[in-house]
Parts: C-alpha cells; sequence; structure tokens
C-alpha cells in the first residue's frame, strides 16, 4: 500500500480497500456484502443513472486521543438519510443497519484512518441509488446502499482558513418547496459549471439565495451559513430549500454551550453586513470562514455591485475559533463529549 501523507490530505475520492455493500429487492434487504473490486455491474437503463433517483450521506470517522475511534453523530445522518430516501420513494436502510454498514466500512478500511494528531479524519459516503431499469416515472421499490471511504484533511488546501464568496445573480440553487432540503445527487448537479466559473475568478465558495424572491441567504453550495452578530449571537438562516446541516446543529449546541444566542431564521441578504464573521459549515469543510462576500448579477462578468467584508484585520475571527476548535476537539477526543456524540466503535 502507498505511504499516505496524513498532513497533506485534501477531500477527494479515494480508492481504499473495502466497500460494504447491501442490495433491497422484494421487500427486503440482503445480507451486507463486503467488496473489494470497487465496481458496480448496472444496466443501461438504470433510474439511477437517468432520472438522478440516487442520495447519498457524508459523516467521518476520527481515531481520538487515547486512541479510541468514533463515528460523529452517524444516528443523525441515517435519519437524514431515510428522510431524502422517503422524498424519491426509495427503501432505506435501517439507523442500525446504517451505522453497522458505516462501522465495517471504518473497521475493513483501517489502514485509510488517519492517525491522532494529523487533524484528518475518514470520511464515509454512504450512497443509495436505484438500479432497477424504468422508464416510466414512478418509483420502483428496489435499491442499492453502498458505504464508502475516503482518508480526508482539509477541504479547502488549508484548515480554518478563511476563504472568498461570490453570491451568483444568475443561478438558484433550489425551488421552494423543491428537493433543496434533501440530500438528492441532482442538487449538486446544477452547482458544478457555478463553481467551475467561481473558482476561476478566486471563490472558493458560491453563496445562493432564496429563488422565489431573491432576499433572503439560503446556502453555500457545500455547506449551510452562518453568522456572528456582536460577538454573542450565533444566527443561521431558517428556510425551506436548504439541508439541515448535521455540524450546522452541532456548532448550535456549542454556541449554547459559551452561553451564546442562537437565532435560526430568516437572513434577508442586507443583514450580510451586520455579521462581524460569517462562515460555511459542513462534515467535508468543517468550518470554512469567509472574508468576503461579493455580489455578482452575472457570475461570468467582472462587475460586482456589493462586497460583504468580515476579518477586517485579515484573521479569522474569535467566534469561528473557538466553535472550530470546539467541535473539533470533541470529535478527536480532546474535550469531554457532554452530549454523547461520538458513536464509539
Ligand atoms: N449544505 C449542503 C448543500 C451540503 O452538501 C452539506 C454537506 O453535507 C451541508 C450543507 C452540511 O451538512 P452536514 O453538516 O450534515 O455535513
Ligand atoms: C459533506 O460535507 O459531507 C458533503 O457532502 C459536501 C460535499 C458535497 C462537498
Amino acid at each position: 500500500m502507498a505511504q499516505i501523507d496524513w498532513d497533506s490530505l485534501g477531500f477527494d475520492a479515494y480508492r481504499t480497500r473495502t466497500v460494504v455493500l447491501a442490495h433491497y429487492q422484494d421487500g427486503a434487504w440482503s445480507d451486507i456484502e463486503l467488496s473489494e473490486t470497487f465496481s458496480f455491474t448496472i444496466d443501461p437503463f438504470t433510474q439511477g443513472l437517468h432520472y438522478a433517483i440516487s442520495c447519498f450521506e457524508g459523516l467521518k470517522a476520527f481515531r481520538q486521543r487515547d486512541g479510541s475511534i468514533a463515528i460523529f453523530r452517524p444516528d443523525k445522518n441515517a435519519a437524514r438519510l431515510a428522510r431524502t430516501a422517503a422524498f424519491i420513494g426509495m427503501p432505506a436502510p435501517t439507523e442500525s443497519m446504517f451505522i453497522k454498514m458505516c462501522e465495517l466500512c471504518v473497521q475493513n478500511n483501517l489502514e485509510f484512518l488517519p492517525p491522532y494528531g494529523h487533524q484528518a479524519s475518514l470520511y464515509l459516503r454512504p450512497l443509495l441509488f436505484a438500479p432497477h431499469p424504468q422508464m416510466q416515472l414512478v418509483p420502483y421499490p428496489e435499491a442499492i446502499f453502498a458505504v464508502m471511504c475516503a482518508p480526508a484533511g482539509s477541504y479547502y488546501g488549508a484548515h480554518l482558513r478563511s476563504a472568498a464568496a461570490v453570491i451568483p445573480g444568475d443561478f438558484d440553487r433550489a425551488a421552494p418547496k423543491g428537493t433543496g432540503s434533501y440530500k438528492l445527487s441532482a442538487n449538486y448537479a446544477g452547482t458544478f459549471v457555478p463553481y467551475q466559473i467561481a473558482h476561476q475568478q478566486g471563490y472558493a465558495e458560491l453563496l445562493y439565495l432564496n429563488s422565489a424572491t431573491r432576499e433572503f441567504v439560503d446556502e453555500f453550495g457545500s455547506s449551510n451559513f452562518f453568522g456572528i452578530k456582536g460577538g454573542n449571537t450565533y444566527v443561521t438562516p431558517l428556510s425551506d430549500s436548504v439541508l439541515p446541516s448535521i455540524t450546522n446543529l452541532t456548532l448550535q449546541e456549542c454556541a449554547a454551550d459559551f452561553g451564546m444566542m442562537v437565532e435560526k431564521r430568516p437572513v434577508p441578504l442586507d443583514e450580510l453586513d451586520e455579521f462581524e464573521e460569517a462562515g460555511g459549515c459542513g462534515t467535508a469543510v468543517v468550518i470554512t470562514p469567509m472574508s468576503h462576500i461579493d455580489i455578482k448579477p452575472v457570475l461570468r462578468e467582472p462587475l460586482v455591485t456589493r462586497t460583504f467584508r468580515y476579518e477586517p484585520d485579515g484573521e479569522v475571527g474569535p467566534v469561528c475559533t473557538r466553535l472550530y476548535k470546539r467541535i473539533t476537539g470533541i470529535q478527536f477526543g480532546e474535550i469531554e463529549d457532554v452530549h454523547g456524540w461520538c458513536y464509539k466503535l
């Protein structure tokens, strides 16, 4: 096996040893299978490919300071997958099956679990898709559930380093009463080209507004939005088209533990001017503090009509830093897990 440089891991697909699989057919899940082939055989008519009847999850396993292994809040990911699956009429694994398959994935890829001390973890990617060949636009009770993993470090190339974001005036992420709050594969398809354009212009992130009125902040393409107000209030959007982030939920609980106020409510675009700190949060990105957020009416064109600036002295703000240390400290077993978020293997 190739030697892994644990300190320079990014966030990429990885050829580990084992993928954990189960197949739902004829009203029941198959036995769990461990596969080392890293390939699926699927029918060219599969619904998963043609109609994006496919969804996924993302969670992390950590080697903790005392040597033990913990998966962070897998019960929440199991519940979110079940909610997403129900939305597209797919059978979903039970919570215990979901967690068992995540555990098997870690145990059978242990050589890819980063050792303690490298700020890295094993990212678990559970995928649920419809393999049935079908042209009709109705659900069919068959599913493949696969849990794969990849050693992961920092999403943007460095930990807790600030990034720039752009609000694109000519792209939306999700319709009201549409798919935005579900972790559907299809939700990400529409972000690829705007991300490509944004990256070419030096923006790491896209910040999407609510598509009905474009007056409120929804979320980033990869993560939820949060802002810090008055040094003591954590504000995050309440919106039907935002993915319910488990990291965001965790940070809200951390903020409350610090004695901060937590406000989950619609966030008007203009309020971006009132935050001292703002950032994205999610499993992959953890916390990404934003240095500034630009508004561009047309993403491909140079015109910027407004800029919201954070970090005036060029340093990541104190609340982002404190929240980051808290959540990663709990994940790596350095801070007592008073809420019972770490599921120990
Ligand atoms: N929003 C989007 C669009 C995401 O893809 C993710 C990542 O999973 C999140 C938010 C953050 O969710 P979580 O903290 O559960 O990973
Ligand atoms: C995660 O954070 O787990 C995600 O799935 C985000 C990814 C799509 C960039």
